[in-house]
């Protein structure tokens, strides 16, 4: 018998962090999705913390992240916790922490540099990027998929659509890790690491943005120093949210769901090669990735008024995480959830938010940078072998291996 039968549904706390040494525990959250869709964990681990409400049934993530008047995602940011290592009025700077009307305003202005159509003009970069990668990779016989691809990839990717120079990449890359994996000291050193980053972030930032000002080209930077939302202009907290946003929205999101992916095929040849022979099969199979290894485990939002939910009481203030590493495994959606097979038909899944205002706006560029970085991968190198056990990010927030070390054969 498991730890997920043998505890009292009231007795579970999904922030005990070492339900989350292995990964999500995908067995508790089939028994909250049947026993308690509504389910309050104390989070204990977290004294200075209030507890939260787990919502983990498809439908009623779904009815939530539509109705933002009830579950506001600006008032306590969405972040589990209160405090990030930056006040909330802060992470309110960035448009995933606002609410409706201020969101809509900020958000169109990134919505046209980011539909299917214009992010399809950016393939051969991301082609030639991702190729780089596994060039290097392949001259050595083995690496790390997590610093030696994923990393490397996604930072080069939305490095080149910022406007950023290709030096600061290794910088994007420490940036990233510091500002989201909170519970992981080899990523995060220290709490107060978030601080020091802004302040090594900010003038390298404003330079940047302040040559766009005087020279505007064609990449987000420019577009960022020209915008203007309500007559003003972003100031420099808001710039460097917002940039904050995009690159860490941008860039550890892809590099998980390919290092996720590529972990559960080198368990599994017989589906790596399934997409290898056919590689039009690759885009349905980056949506079954994205099913089982959704990027973030959740987003939080914090109830406005009382609710009553599945017998519960959920009060005003109160916070409330949509779990899509559940969501994307309920039963009454997909047969057989917690099989991971490429080969399912097309799937909907909620890695990237379950519709409504804050629903991803990089869901294109992610998949066509998944498409390429699958294809590019799997055409190349083959016979892949784990030289160690990967190492996954500690936390219940990210889901993702920090290191995952392969050898393999080039062909
Ligand atoms: C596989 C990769 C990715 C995954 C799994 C992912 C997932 C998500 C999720 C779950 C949300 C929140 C949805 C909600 O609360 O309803 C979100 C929002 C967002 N994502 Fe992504 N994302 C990915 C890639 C990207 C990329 C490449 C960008 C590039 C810029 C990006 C930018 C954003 C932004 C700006 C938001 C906030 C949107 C808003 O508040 O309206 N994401 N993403």
């Amino acid at each position: 018998m498991s730890i997920a039968d043998t505890l009292d549904v009231q007795d579970i706390d999904l922030g005990d962090l070492e339900l989350w040494e292995d990964g999500p525990p995908y067995a508790i959250f089939a028994r909250l999705r049947r026993e308690a869709p509504v389910h309050w964990s104390p989070f204990a681990s977290r004294p200075d913390e209030t507890g939260f409400w787990s919502i983990t049934r498809a439908a009623d993530v779904r009815q939530i992240s539509m109705d933002w008047q009830t579950f506001s995602s600006e008032r306590g940011g969405v972040a589990v916790l209160d405090d990030i290592g930056i006040p909330v009025e802060m992470q309110r700077q960035q448009m995933i922490s606002m609410d409706p009307p201020r969101h809509d305003r900020v958000k169109a202005l990134f919505q046209k540099a980011f539909t299917p159509k214009r992010i399809a003009e950016h393939e051969a970069m991301i082609r030639q990027i991702t190729r780089h990668a596994i060039d290097t990779l392949a001259a050595r016989g083995s690496g790390d998929l997590v610093s030696d691809v994923g990393a490397v990839v996604t930072a080069r990717v939305i490095g080149s659509l910022l406007g950023t120079p290709e030096n600061l990449d290794s910088k994007l890359i420490e940036w990233a890790n510091i500002g989201l994996a909170w519970d992981d000291t080899d990523l995060r050193k220290e709490w107060g690491q978030m601080g020091e980053m802004l302040a090594e972030a900010a003038p390298i930032l404003h330079e940047l943005i302040s040559e766009r000002r005087s020279r505007p080209s064609a990449d987000l930077l420019s577009a960022l120093a020209q915008a203007e939302v309500d007559g003003d202009k972003f100031d420099d907290v808001e710039l460097l949210m917002m940039f904050g946003l995009l690159l860490s929205a941008g860039t550890d999101s892809t590099k998980s769901v390919y290092t996720s992916g590529m972990h559960a095929l080198i368990e599994r040849p017989e589906q790596m090669e399934w997409m290898a022979v056919a590689p039009e099969r690759i885009p349905s199979a980056v949506e079954e990735i994205l099913r089982c290894f959704p990027a973030f485990a959740h987003f939080r939002r914090t109830a406005n008024r009382d609710v009553e939910m599945h017998g519960e009481t959920i009060r005003a203030g109160d916070k409330v995480l949509l779990w899509f590493v559940s969501s994307n495994r309920d039963e009454t959606i997909y047969e057989d959830p917690e099989r991971f097979d490429v080969r399912r038909p097309v799937v909907e899944h909620q890695a990237f938010g379950a519709g409504g205002r804050h629903f991803c706006l990089g869901a294109p560029l992610a998949r066509l940078e998944l498409k390429v970085l699958f294809e590019e991968t799997i055409s190349r190198l083959h016979e892949f072998e784990l030289v160690d056990k990967p190492k996954r990010t500690r936390g219940m927030f990210l889901n993702q291996f920090k290191s995952l070390p392969v050898r393999f054969k080039s062909k």
